[in-house]
């Protein structure tokens, strides 16, 4: 039977964390045997915020060491750049004429990213979601891993695909998101009330998979907790918990079991233990990223690769979709 196909990106923009490692990248490394993958990065999508136009483009080579760095296999998986197959925006300029602008104006992230970013309040950044169902619904995507926070537009993409092949005929398969159980909302260390986010500011506020050791563990140690000291999966209590989860997610442990070792320890310790099993599974990926740094042309042929090899589904499926709404 034929592996069902994922798709899923991100994007260039700060420094990858935690977050992002947890809630995506690491499902993609760890699944790509049971599927046909195609991994993107969604330098389209950055320029939405503004951008330094020379970093961007070193940021874009970085980001595909770094993925490559935790473990995606081109044997096993397409990584390409978004901004080199034009039938990205030239698919979403077709959706953007199938989606309504009220269920555009409900987008949370919008909402979220231009009240933190008011003097850059874009058309792009508004119509940022109908670039990422483009990105999805050219490659006739099955499953889309990503994290909690993208809920919302990917529901936006289900609904603009399922409306397109009721109002002009078949063309897209309705992805569905793949959600991590554990590690879909990783919460900043700094205020465990917020997701990790790549633009909050604060030096305690996220892990990156580049931080040394020494500054992990002194990023944890200052992770803000509570006044209770019961080391348990309690969700109300949001910085525990956070931590928790990140610690089961590396550790594979059971929750009793972590519970059952935390029983009689108090924050200080837990909060090195976290720490050691974060500078642990990162130090393979930083190691790997900066014996890649040195091979800029390997990086470069890859992603040329993976673009060769994912276009012709990219154009097929927009000929047919440019076809059944009449565009020559
Ligand atoms: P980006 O670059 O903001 O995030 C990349 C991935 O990281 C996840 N993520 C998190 N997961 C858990 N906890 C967090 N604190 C956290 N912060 C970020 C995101 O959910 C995402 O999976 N819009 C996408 C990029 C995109 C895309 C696509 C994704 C563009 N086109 C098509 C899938 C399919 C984004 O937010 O990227």
């Amino acid at each position: 039977m034929a592996k069902k196909r994922v798709f899923s990106g991100i994007q260039p923009t700060g420094q990858i964390h935690l977050g992002n490692y947890l809630g995506a990248v690491k499902n993609w490394v760890d699944s790509q045997d049971e599927y046909e993958n195609i991994f993107c990065v969604v330098n389209s999508h950055a320029i939405t915020t503004t951008q330094d136009p020379k970093e961007l483009k070193e940021k874009t080579y970085e980001l595909a060491g770094m993925l490559l760095a935790c473990g995606i296999d081109v044997e096993k998986s397409n990584l390409f750049i978004q901004s080199e197959i034009d039938e990205h925006p030239a698919l979403a300029w077709i959706l953007d004429c199938n989606i309504p602008m009220g269920e555009m104006n409900r987008m949370t992230q919008f909402k979220d990213k231009s009240s933190k970013n008011a003097k850059n309040v874009n058309v792009g950044l508004f119509n940022y979601p109908a670039l990422m169902a483009a990105d999805i619904l050219l490659y006739q995507s099955d499953g889309v891993p990503v994290g909690e926070d993208q809920k919302q537009h990917l529901e936006l993409s289900r609904n603009v695909a399922m409306k397109f092949n009721r109002d002009f005929g078949e063309c897209f398969k309705i992805p569905e998101p793949l959600i991590p159980k554990v590690g879909a909302r990783v919460m900043g260390l700094d205020d465990p009330s917020v997701k990790m986010s790549k633009s909050a500011k604060g030096n305690n506020h996220a892990i990156f998979l580049l931080d040394s050791p020494e500054e992990i563990l002194k990023k944890f140690k200052k992770a803000t907790t509570d006044s209770h000291n019961a080391i348990i999966f309690d969700e109300t209590r949001a910085g525990v918990y956070n931590l928790l989860s990140i610690y089961e997610v590396f550790t594979h442990k059971s929750r009793e079991m972590i519970e059952n070792e935390f029983a009689h320890k108090g924050y200080g310790e837990f909060k090195i233990a976290v720490a050691e099993v974060v500078i642990e599974a990162l130090r393979p990926i930083q190691e790997e990223y900066l014996r890649l740094s040195t091979e800029k042309g390997y990086i470069q042929k890859v992603l040329r690769a993976g673009a060769d090899k994912v276009r012709p589904l990219a154009k097929a499926t927009y000929q047919k979709a440019k076809d059944l709404v009449g565009l020559v």
